[in-house]
């Protein structure tokens, strides 16, 4: 027998109306919303390491200019996020806590190493476009906190996907060298960036319920799928050779096939053997650490205003 609420609940998402804060939900809707949200925002924030290290030898003062702008637009939107999962009455104090002390996990993407200036183009195009397609549609997020959080993200990730392609533009019209990185950046990044939608639907746990819920509105290999189909055609105009042997167009599927992920890799990547989950995790934590007294001062400060 269900309850009112339940049935309120169920009745708001046949609707495709939004669940908001102050609405009944069922705590395994709740649990399922601050696991995706705060990792979302943990992946914010820890995002801004690896571009981030190319600030202070971005080529030029307008590179450098647009980087600054991108890596704190990365910060805002951790901070939108962990907004959002403060109405489902968690504390960002105790989500910083199991980001560092990895009980929670942040997008595998970021444990890679940026080796050139190429790699910041790289993330532009292909880490934020692969961001675009997976976040445009949680826009439509049955958590209202979430969905209207999405929407201001996306626009600005629309800006960092621009910003990227433009870049890799600029060094694929220059010498053979550039080129050369460019290409080097793309062979590095196009599979983990594939990586970042999940691991196939059959091997997804929380993917069916997440559907049910409308948190999710398509499955992992549904918007791989759709990033392939969007990229490929972008990898063309910019001159580049996507690292794929197996990648070519099947009119009868209308999509491009394209071949197996390293599925070990991910696994690992995400289990915290990846090329830089050490560096990343310690980096955070030493930010924490070292902002300590920012926050002691501004408790101090909030108090004395009472
Ligand atoms: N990296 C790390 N962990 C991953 C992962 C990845 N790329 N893909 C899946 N996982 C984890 C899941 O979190 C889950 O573990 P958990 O139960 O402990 O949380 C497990 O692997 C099984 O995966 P599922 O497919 O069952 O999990 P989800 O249904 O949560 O789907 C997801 C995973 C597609 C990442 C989904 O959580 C999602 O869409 N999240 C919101 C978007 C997001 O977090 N994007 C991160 C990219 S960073 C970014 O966009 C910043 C921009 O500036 C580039």
């Amino acid at each position: 027998m269900t309850t009112d609420l339940e049935q309120h609940f169920e009745r708001t998402l046949e609707k495709d109306q939004r669940i908001e804060p102050r609405d009944w939900m069922p705590e395994g809707y709740r649990k399922t919303m601050v696991r995706q949200i705060a990792q979302h925002a943990h992946s914010e924030i820890i995002g801004m390491q690896p571009e981030g290290n190319w600030i202070t030898r971005a080529p030029s003062l307008r590179r450098k200019a647009i980087l600054l702008a991108k890596v704190q637009d990365e910060a805002g939107h951790g901070l939108y996020l962990y907004s959002a999962t403060e109405t489902l009455g968690v504390d960002r104090a105790d989500l910083t806590e199991r980001l560092i002390t990895g009980r929670q996990k942040y997008s595998s993407i970021f444990n890679y190493p940026t080796l050139t200036f190429a790699d910041v183009g790289v993330i532009g195009w292909l880490v934020d476009g692969a961001a675009i397609c997976n976040q445009v549609p949680l826009c439509r997020s049955s958590y209202g906190p979430y969905a209207r959080a999405m929407i201001r993200i996306c626009k600005e990730e629309s800006f960092h996907q621009r910003q990227g392609f433009e870049l890799l533009m600029t060094m694929m019209k220059g010498t053979q060298a550039q080129r050369d990185m460019v290409q080097d950046a793309v062979d590095r990044w196009w599979w983990p960036s594939l990586m970042m939608f999940g691991p196939p639907d059959a091997d997804s746990p929380n993917s069916a319920q997440s559907m049910a819920w409308k948190i999710k509105r398509h499955t992992n290999d549904e918007l791989r799928q759709r990033f392939v189909d969007m990229t490929v055609p972008q990898a063309g105009v910019l001159g580049v050779t996507l690292p794929d042997p197996d990648l070519r167009w099947n009119e009868a599927r209308e999509h491009y096939d394209f071949g197996e992920l390293d599925w070990d890799e991910f696994k690992q990547v995400v289990s915290g053997n990846g090329p830089c989950n050490a560096e990343r995790v310690a980096h955070r934590r030493q930010a924490h650490e070292d902002g300590a007294w920012v926050r002691e001062a501004a408790a101090a400060h909030a108090r004395r205003q009472k």
